[in-house]
């Protein structure tokens, strides 16, 4: 059987990985500047993750939620107190799409209206009312197309008043960095002036943090840079660092009833596992603090690079902006360099999210890199 041709690929495979590194099937190293998409957290393999995922494993891997699992209540403790939102109720899933749909769906039953508004180059996921969230019509069918979402600009207050006015808007969604789109982010007061507009229009704010969240940003969520608090969080990526799992966060004032939200494999025990494991080494490793050090160091650093016109996002969620396209930069890193960066729908930005454990001596050698690169290229 063949695979559906879903991505362009780089020629190399991964077979092995510890911490930051990866180790293709020749036995060659490479440095992981990108972590699988922003997914893997702690490291890669770390010995606390396996060995809770290896324990769980003996024990129980599966079963349905419609029994009693406490793995789930643990979860919800931990997370609750390293993030701050322990007032939030939590309902866990399997992926960010998933996730973003949940938290659509779920303002829609609360308020009972049905349209959205989004952000010019957000990125939400596939799924069906995700997608129509995503600024991009090219993957957006048919069947997808009868929702209703504003596209508006990001930072734009009056027109996000204006849509909320006309009193059908469940939902505002956005990202307090923008990930896939190219890391930029709105002002606090525009995070501010959200939060007053949903709550005057009985409306519910989404803070889809699938990419920012779990300390990526250098706070367990990029939200709680502008002081805000939305009404419901999405999460995914670095939750399980590698195992999947998503979840939403939910304002107490949103009321649960039977039927709401439902799912197979969301909150299953392997999945559970892992994110403890992944919330006990944030925690004990102090890797949040790390993330928003480490990033400090990396801003400082990145724009010494020639040709970089700017340095974007927090922590280490970051992207490094040139003045012309870095896809060739990036297949030179990857073949020559053997390191991993991203790419994102702003042609001229790397994007570099490295698992949070990364060593200021693993940026150095990044640094280097590009710069014998770009002053190769001149
Ligand atoms: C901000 C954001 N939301 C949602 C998603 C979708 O997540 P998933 O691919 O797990 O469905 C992504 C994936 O890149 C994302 O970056």
């Amino acid at each position: 059987m063949k695979l559906f041709d879903v991505y362009p690929l780089y020629d190399v495979e991964p077979v092995k990985a510890e911490d930051c590194n990866v180790w293709d099937k020749d036995g060659k190293e490479y440095l992981d500047l990108y972590g699988g998409h922003a997914v893997i957290s702690i490291g890669h393999g770390h010995p606390h993750y396996v060995h809770k995922l290896k324990a769980q494993l003996d024990n129980i891997g599966f079963y349905s939620n419609a029994v009693q699992n406490s793995l789930q209540k643990e979860l919800a403790d931990k997370l609750g107190k390293l993030s701050g939102c322990d007032e939030y109720e939590l309902f866990l899933c399997s992926s960010g799409a998933e996730a973003n749909e949940n938290a659509l769906k779920l303002a829609s039953f609360h308020n009972g209206k049905h349209r959205v508004v989004a952000f010019t180059n957000g990125f939400h996921g596939r799924t069906s009312a995700a997608v129509v969230a995503t600024d991009n019509k090219a993957i957006i069918a048919p069947i997808n197309a009868q929702q209703e979402v504003a596209i508006l600009p990001l930072g734009n207050l009056d027109m996000v008043e204006a849509e909320l006015k006309k009193g059908d808007v469940c939902a505002v969604i956005i990202e307090p960095i923008q990930g896939v789109g190219g890391l930029d982010e709105a002002e606090t007061s525009f995070f501010k002036g959200l939060e007053t507009l949903c709550k005057a229009h009985n409306t519910c704010l989404i803070l889809d943090e699938v990419q920012s969240g779990f300390g990526r940003s250098g706070k367990f969520f990029a939200y709680q840079h502008h002081g805000i608090t939305p009404d419901i969080i999405s999460m995914a990526k670095g939750m399980g660092n590698g195992f999947p799992i998503g979840g939403i966060l939910i304002a107490p004032h949103i009321k649960s009833k039977y039927g709401l939200l439902g799912t197979t494999f969301g909150g299953n025990h392997l999945a559970c596992a892992a994110c403890i494991a992944v919330l006990e080494v944030l925690e004990k490793e102090s890797l949040i603090e790390k993330a928003a050090l480490t990033g400090e160091y990396f801003f400082a650093k990145a724009n010494e690079i020639p040709g970089v016109v700017a340095v974007k996002g927090r922590g280490l969620m970051l992207g490094v902006e040139f003045d012309y396209e870095v896809g060739p930069l990036r297949k030179q890193l990857i073949y020559d360099k053997h390191m991993f960066t991203g790419g994102a729908k702003n042609k001229n930005l790397l994007r570099i999210l490295p698992p949070l454990t990364i060593k200021v001596e693993q940026i150095d050698a990044f640094i280097e890199a590009v710069k014998e690169l770009v002053t190769e290229k001149v």
